[in-house]
């Protein structure tokens, strides 16, 4: 039950305020399972989940605090995966937690009749592509899934309920462009570039500062969710502090040179400059000092864990092709919604065109970008 305002701002059921329907709806990764699909396109993304696994599992086996019960069903133990999209990188990262889970009780003493009964909420945007994953969930897992649409920077659950929180590739996600991004007036105005560049300072630190509120709001959120001494997992994509954009990359540098097609498409007429001029991804990557500064500030968890990883799944784009179908997979909704679907082929064939002259670019051993795995503790009241 949801009631629009008068700003046409959404109120989710628990009366907090929510984003506009619009800007979420464009958020959710390519649906299905055919070949434009986030599921065909997402191997890069599955590199960390995996190299992440045992790093969680260990963490629950030694920190998770089982006694504390939910106040919805106090016999259950619940997870949530928030941002988990068509869930195929979701249910490996469930399958571990969801073991590890088990045998922390089972360490315990409990005999199977009494350790509790795990549910998953699977969480995303309500235009996400729930059927996908609800048709493709393990037949063999340890867990009741339940679908959970919504915002994960507002509160989606009963107060004291959850265990567990997971979340991996999706807090990168702005709730909005800076509003001093887009406008023409402001030091920060972005012009023609779609995301900050190292050399504009207003720029990046206006990204920074909405970065900084969303993954705020997301903690606030989980705190109040949250049972005392319930972990949180975060894979957070992320760069360097200092890498060498002569010789290297990251994944915000490749989606500037996305940009930079556009910037060519307008200059011959397929649409006006002022056109990519308005247009900026929501997106920032975060650097571990950054981040960790951020997390640091909870006065609800305790940052128990972070490490750097160097995903492998850099080395699962073999090719132009690959990686732009990588690229579409995600962005597709948020360029068709600016620039129309017309332009869409066009633009990804140029892309293409461009990294086969970029050699830097094909080479994964100069991607730079690197990922966080964060692990937080509720802080008992
Ligand atoms: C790149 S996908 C990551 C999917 C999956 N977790 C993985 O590791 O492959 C990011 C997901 O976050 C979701 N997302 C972004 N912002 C969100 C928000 N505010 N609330 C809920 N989901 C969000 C997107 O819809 C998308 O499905």
């Amino acid at each position: 039950m949801e009631k629009m305002s008068s700003k046409k701002t959404k109120v989710d059921i628990m009366g907090n305020g929510v984003l506009p329907r619009r800007t979420l709806d464009l958020y959710a990764m390519n649906a299905g399972d055919g070949p434009r699909s986030y599921v065909q396109n997402s191997s890069y993304q599955r590199g960390a989940v995996d190299i992440a696994k045992p790093i969680i599992e260990e963490e629950i086996a030694r920190k998770l605090d089982i006694k504390h019960r939910s106040s919805t069903s106090p016999n259950g133990f619940w997870v949530a995966d928030f941002g988990c999209s068509t869930g195929h990188n979701s249910f490996p990262a469930m399958q571990i937690i969801t073991r590890a889970i088990y045998r922390k009780h089972a360490s315990s003493g409990l005999i199977t009749s009494q350790i509790p009964e795990v549910f998953v909420l699977f969480n995303d945007v309500i235009t996400n592509d729930f059927n996908t994953l609800f048709t493709s969930l393990p037949p063999r897992r340890r867990y009741t899934a339940i679908r959970l649409p919504g915002d994960f920077h507002s509160r989606l659950l009963p107060e004291s309920s959850l265990h567990f929180a997971y979340s991996s590739w999706a807090l990168q996600w702005l709730t909005q462009v800076p509003k001093e991004v887009a406008e023409r007036d402001s030091p920060a105005w972005n012009n023609r570039a779609i995301l900050y560049t190292r050399d504009r300072k207003e720029v990046c630190d206006a990204y920074l500062n909405q970065y900084a509120k969303d993954i705020e709001a997301f903690m606030e959120a989980r705190a109040v969710e949250m049972v005392s001494g319930g972990l949180m997992a975060i894979l957070v994509p992320a760069v360097p502090a200092f890498w060498n954009p002569e010789t290297e990359y990251t994944i915000p540098s490749d989606l500037n040179l996305l940009g930079s097609c556009l910037v060519d498409m307008a200059k011959t007429g397929k649409f006006s400059e002022a056109k990519v001029d308005s247009f900026n991804l929501p997106f920032y990557f975060t650097t571990p000092e950054q981040l960790k500064a951020i997390l640091e500030r909870s006065h609800s968890f305790t940052l128990e864990r972070l490490e750097i990883l160097n995903n492998p799944g850099k080395y699962t784009l073999p090719s132009v092709n690959a990686r732009a179908a990588f690229y579409r997979a995600v962005l597709e909704g948020l360029l068709t919604d600016h620039f129309g679907s017309d332009i869409i082929d066009e633009l990804f064939t140029l892309y293409m065109e461009k990294l086969a002259a970029l050699p830097v670019f094909l080479n994964p051993d100069k991607d730079k970008s690197t990922v966080i795995l964060a692990v937080l503790k509720r802080r008992s009241e």
